[in-house]
């Protein structure tokens, strides 16, 4: 166990993405995340010996190398290699065979060694993928329990969107509409003071984006995603490739605001919305430039037919790590109830 700091406080916020996997926890100097990339890449056991020379994290199985996180992603473009990912489109990947132990590694490395035996870590889940109703993320829940046992900690799933309303909502009585633009998924939670009322996901979101502005214009997916992270201004996209990569942003955000109204109108008549709320933007994808305007103009157009009256739309003030902060918020609030 690590040794308690003083003024240290229980409890960890765990995000597990398809890109990025992110700690948060409260020290006396605030809330400290780490991150590391969702990824890896398997390298002869010949690597070995310059690995050593490098500060990248690197694991040694069965005559091969696993080189973790971020250093995977540099050493895959040294090599002219894919980075290979635990996860696809939000969930564990079928087809990884060496996704599970991957995984661990990399939780291990986020999280550390717990404060307390059975420290209680929040970890987020997706929603239920309402574009592909043949997944759920049953299996995908029940590995990261066991995942996050094993490192020592009590897991809590809980709702990745739903995080967004915890960290970014509290002077809205912890009411609104949360979207968390992610990579694999666009994450979807409506709540009403804390309690959810509508939570679902869709798989179109950055890489999404990614495969439809490289198929359009014959790039690889790598090449549009790297020119995407640059830095697009999506209100005035210069070349064809940001162009392409502005089309489908819109697309996304339309087909996100399209499922919301679909799905709240299927169980409006369930619960009765006591006031306008707000909504929320958050995760990477929503850091291009002009997302929140261009976010807007697609929903001034819909607003009318809207279903849920909202009262404003803004983004969330660290998109990378607002996930993590409200898996933090609950898991602190679990020792309060003590
Ligand atoms: N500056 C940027 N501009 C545009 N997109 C970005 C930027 N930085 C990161 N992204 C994109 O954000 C996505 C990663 O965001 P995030 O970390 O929120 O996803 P995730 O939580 O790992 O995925 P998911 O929740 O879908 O499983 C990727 O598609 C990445 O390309
Ligand atoms: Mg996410």
């Amino acid at each position: 166990m690590a040794p308690k700091k003083k003024g240290d406080t229980p409890g960890v916020g765990l995000d597990l993405g398809t890109m990025n996997i992110v700690s948060a926890r409260r020290s006396p100097e605030g809330v400290e995340t780490k991150r590391m990339r969702d990824a890896f890449i398997d390298l002869p056991i010949s690597a070995r010996k310059m690995l050593a020379l490098s500060d990248a994290s690197y694991v040694e199985r069965d005559g091969e190398v696993f080189i973790l996180g971020d250093a995977a992603m540099e050493m895959a473009n040294v090599f002219g290699r894919e980075p290979r990912r635990p996860l696809a489109g939000g969930i564990i990947s079928p087809k990884e065979s060496d996704a599970l132990e991957v995984l661990k590694l990399l939780i291990q490395h986020v999280l550390g060694a717990p404060s307390e035996e059975n420290e209680i870590c929040f970890f987020s889940v997706p929603a239920d993928p309402v574009d592909q109703p043949e997944q759920d993320v049953i299996y995908h829940r029940g590995v990261f329990e066991k995942i996050v046992r094993e490192c020592g900690y009590t897991p809590y799933p809980s709702n990745e969107a739903m995080a967004i309303i915890f960290s970014e909502c509290a002077l809205d009585q912890f009411s609104g509409v949360a979207l968390s633009f992610g990579s694999g998924m666009v994450n979807v939670a409506l709540a009403i003071q804390t309690l959810e009322g509508l939570s679902f996901s869709v798989a179109r979101s950055g890489d999404w984006i990614d495969r439809g502005a490289a198929k359009s214009t014959g790039n690889t997916q790598a090449r549009i995603c790297a020119i995407k992270e640059a830095g697009v201004n999506l209100l005035d996209p210069k070349g064809r490739e940001q162009e392409a990569i502005t089309y489908y942003y819109k697309a996304a955000i339309e087909y996100a605001l399209d499922q919301i109204a679909l799905r709240f109108k299927m169980i409006e008549g369930q619960f009765s919305l006591p006031r306008a709320i707000p909504m929320v933007v958050s995760g990477g994808t929503s850091l291009a430039g002009g997302f929140l305007e261009l976010f807007l103009q697609v929903f001034e157009r819909k607003r009318k037919r809207f279903p849920i009256e909202i009262s404003e739309v803004r983004q969330a003030k660290d998109p990378l790590n607002s996930v993590a902060y409200g898996m933090l918020v609950q898991a602190m609030q679990e020792y309060n109830d003590e």
